[in-house]
């Protein structure tokens, strides 16, 4: 899979995807990602990527011009599966959403930024706007490092442990169930008997049970699905 992100702040991207399970899929080539900075794309001699709203108003609005010479020129390179817009209006972005967008090849990720971007961007190359949550960032490149990784982790073969991301919460539209490891007694706080039992099917159950109540008790709106 090939993500493309374009956005105002490509340092922003650095970190995240130098470490951990991203930078083991990228290394691993199992994915390919590349941020492109909007700005680079601006004409004018102040590089300018944003404007005065018209009709007036707070913030500054992000112009098409630099984002359209941006995903032409990608276009240009490639067939994109889709371009997806991040915004606190979008869609809201969930674990089947994740499964969705991780059997696309290549897809574009617009980082939104002040005010929102241009509407005709929506209308002429947005696929999707999507929202990690009913909260606002000052702009879309968390929300793009939030879905970047979701995806990742469910690549075949990005975990090492095959099943691991298949039991990650929600997948099932369950929570998952508490873990532990050593020391099986810490200060008297004992693991349950059950998962030092030995017993597999014992140890399914309780692990289902626990699912259930936990799902029940945090997020009653999953099993309501
Ligand atoms: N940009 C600002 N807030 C956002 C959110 N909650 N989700 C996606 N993009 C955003």
């Amino acid at each position: 899979m090939r993500i493309d992100i374009l956005t105002l702040f490509p340092e922003m991207f650095t970190g995240v995807l130098g470490c951990s399970i991203l930078k083991r899929a990228i290394d691993k080539s199992y994915l390919e990602v590349y941020t492109h900075d909007i700005r680079a794309y601006t004409t004018d001699k102040h590089h300018r990527a944003d404007d005065y709203p018209f009709g007036g108003g707070a913030g500054m609005v992000m112009m098409i011009e630099p984002i359209a010479r941006c995903i032409e020129h990608l276009q240009s390179e490639r067939t994109y599966d889709a371009i997806y817009l991040m915004a606190p209006d979008g869609k809201q972005f969930d674990q089947h959403k994740a499964n969705e967008m991780s059997m696309l090849n290549n897809i574009m990720i617009l980082c939104g930024h002040y005010k929102g971007v241009d509407e005709r961007v929506r209308e002429l190359y947005i696929t999707e706007d999507l929202s990690i949550g009913d909260y606002v960032l000052s702009g879309g490149e968390l929300a793009a490092m939030v879905i970047t990784d979701s995806l990742a982790r469910i690549i075949p073969g990005v975990i090492g442990d095959g099943t691991s991301a298949l039991s990650d919460s929600f997948q099932d539209d369950l929570l998952s169930a508490p873990v532990y490891t050593r020391p099986a007694d810490f200060r008297g706080h004992r693991v349950p008997d059950v998962l030092l039992s030995g017993n597999d099917k014992l140890i399914a159950e309780w692990t289902m049970n626990q699912q259930l109540q936990r799902t029940q008790e945090r997020r009653p709106d999953l099993l309501e699905k």
